[in-house]
């Protein structure tokens, strides 16, 4: 009496298989979906910048007349401040230029970035990494002889640019 063939089939899969298949397919995906793959440290988010002019509730005459470091924080409006230094006024980013982490208030001379530790100077001048780059400047003018200053995001200048 003969017994019956093995099954030679080698397309079929066991329920094992398929399971340990699922198994290592969840893993990996969940792995992709948390960053795996040994990136770097992911960076909050920082707010959107809102490009245009912005009105502010400071006036030339009035930040003028504030101590040299003085810097007004709009971080909430468009993300940047309203600085003043020994030759006038001026307005920058608060985006990190590493990987766009909104920087903490200027203090001091420095404007720290709590991702991952990048150092500016109050005219934006990267004195420490990993960021490599300056703070962007703004446009900023008056809305009208006298009236409240006006911060355009979407209008760079040179770091030089101040309004007197
Ligand atoms: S985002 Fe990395 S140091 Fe600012």
């Amino acid at each position: 009496m003969s017994q019956p063939d093995a099954p030679t089939d080698t397309n079929t899969t066991s329920p094992m298989d398929r399971r340990l298949f699922c198994l290592s397919s969840l893993t990996a995906g969940v792995a992709m979906a948390c960053g795996g793959g040994g990136g770097a440290a992911s960076a909050p988010a920082a707010p959107a910048p809102v490009g245009g002019p912005l009105t502010t509730t400071d006036t030339k005459a009035g930040l003028l007349a504030t101590p040299d470091g003085t810097a007004r924080d709009y971080r909430n409006l468009g993300n940047f401040f309203l600085l003043k230094d020994a030759t006038g006024i001026y307005a920058m980013t608060a985006v990190c230029t590493h990987l766009g982490c909104t920087v903490g208030l200027p203090s001091g001379s420095l404007i720290l970035c709590p991702c991952h530790g990048s150092q500016y100077n109050l005219a934006g001048g990267n004195v420490v990494g990993p960021a490599t780059q300056p703070l962007v400047h703004f446009s900023v003018a008056e809305a009208s002889p006298g009236g409240v200053l006006m911060v355009n995001t979407a209008q760079t200048v040179p770091a030089s640019t101040r309004l007197t």
